[in-house]
């Protein structure tokens, strides 16, 4: 997956324009640039590969996260229904704000089951947030009927998946916001990055200023001689500072000029898997939502149970085949090992309503993702493999899980 398996002579000649000329800050300093504003470029870039209006550049998709909530006005006891199957990133990024992550179980696309959804709606709930985990993608078309039924915002989290596509619109596009992450592990990366995508303006404006310091980028500030004059700069709301640096925006300037390249290469090398894997009768794929057009960046699948599942992890390791994680023992990405985020461990107070808001998380089981992740081993599909790699490590695959089928 990773797009930095394939760094070369573009991601150089983007981040040679900006050494120089010196100007490694995203905003200002005008004069000095001879016409480099890559993270400007970046943001236009996007927005035409992945069809959204609006697009603000920033220093991490946990960033991008919290940046997307605050923009649709979501902070302090509000709920946001997300998955048990994710990356840490998600809660954290709610509970910066002060909001409540309400987790609920996935089904078997490995995303939000909208039934689980639907059952965790109360007064509180401001948003959805679905996260596209592992190249593929939530039934967008259900999520999207409950947040019209109850007037919640969907937010998007399509940082596993960034090339891929629900309907014909790329992730990240069709929610009321979407969020990138563009560090270094992503299938295109900045070294580490963020965008949050928009077709709604004003989110966008304060998806904008939020980023940095409150800052109104499009005020009266604005000197044709000078450029933006940063100390001239209104403050309109508050803000922190995740700005990206213009280096991180040079490199993901060259890797997006790639992302079809690299989907091509991915869906290759996946489907050689995919049909070895095919000739396995306990073995089944993960569910692809209708409509759905997946990144290819891994390939996921289930056996009959949890045991199967663990004995193969460890015998695919053990034959060499690297990459293939069985989430359910896993302290990144399933709630099971969660213990952190369950016992409330922070170096800070936490607010009451917070605390109250997570008890929760003390007694609640999720018996249907257990089901789910205890059985499932996603496989990355790296994009530096040749052909003969594939094929050798397919055949690797099919004779170590049959083993373990029949032992
Ligand atoms: C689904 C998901 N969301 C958010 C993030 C956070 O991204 P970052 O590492 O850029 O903060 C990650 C990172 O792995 C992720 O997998």
């Amino acid at each position: 997956m990773p797009g930095f398996e394939l760094f070369g002579d573009a991601e150089r000649k983007e981040v040679n324009d900006v050494l120089e000329n010196g100007v490694l800050m995203r905003y200002g300093f005008d004069g000095m640039r001879n016409g480099h504003w890559k993270a400007r470029q970046l943001e236009q870039e996007l927005e035409n590969k992945l069809q959204v209006k609006h697009t603000q550049l920033v220093s991490s998709g946990t960033a991008a996260v919290s940046i997307a909530l605050a923009s649709a006005g979501i902070g302090a006891g509000d709920e946001v229904i997300m998955p048990v199957f994710t990356f840490v990133a998600s809660f954290e990024a709610i509970m910066m704000l002060g909001a409540i992550p309400v987790l609920v179980d996935i089904d078997d696309t490995l995303t939000l089951d909208p039934k689980a959804v639907k059952d965790a709606i109360t007064k509180k709930t401001k948003a959805i947030m679905p996260v596209h985990m592992c190249g593929s993608m939530a039934n967008l078309d259900a999520l999207q009927a409950i947040c019209n039924e109850h007037h919640l915002i969907l937010v998007e989290d399509s940082s596993q998946a960034t090339g891929a596509t629900y309907k014909g619109k790329p992730l990240g596009s069709i929610g009321d916001l979407g969020c990138l992450s563009l560090d270094y592990v992503k299938i295109i990366t900045c070294g580490e990055g963020g965008a949050v995508l928009t077709n709604n303006e004003t989110f966008d404006t304060h998806a904008d200023h939020f980023s940095d310091h409150g800052h109104d980028h499009t005020s009266t500030a604005l000197n044709a001689s000078i450029g933006h004059d940063r100390g001239a700069e209104t403050h309109p709301f508050l803000g922190y500072n995740f700005r990206i640096s213009e280096l991180n925006a040079a490199v993901g300037l060259a890797q997006l000029r790639r992302l079809d390249e690299f989907v091509a290469i991915q869906k290759k090398h996946y489907n050689i898997l995919r049909e070895a894997l095919s000739t396995i009768p306990e073995i089944v794929f993960r569910t692809v939502p209708d409509g759905g057009e997946e990144s290819y960046s891994f390939l996921s699948f289930f056996l009959p149970d949890l045991e199967v599942a663990r004995k193969a992890t460890t015998a695919l390791k053990e034959a060499g085949v690297d990459g293939c994680f069985h989430y359910y023992d896993n302290n990144w990405h399933y709630i099971r090992k969660w213990d952190h985020l369950k016992e409330l461990k922070t170096l800070y107070p936490l607010s009451a309503e917070i605390k109250e808001g997570l008890q929760y998380l003390k007694t609640k089981t999720f018996v249907q993702s257990d089901h789910y992740i205890g059985r499932n081993i996603s496989c990355l599909i790296k994009l530096s493999w040749t052909e003969d790699e594939v094929v050798s490590r397919a055949k690797k695959m099919v004779e170590t899980i049959s083993n373990c089928l029949i032992n």
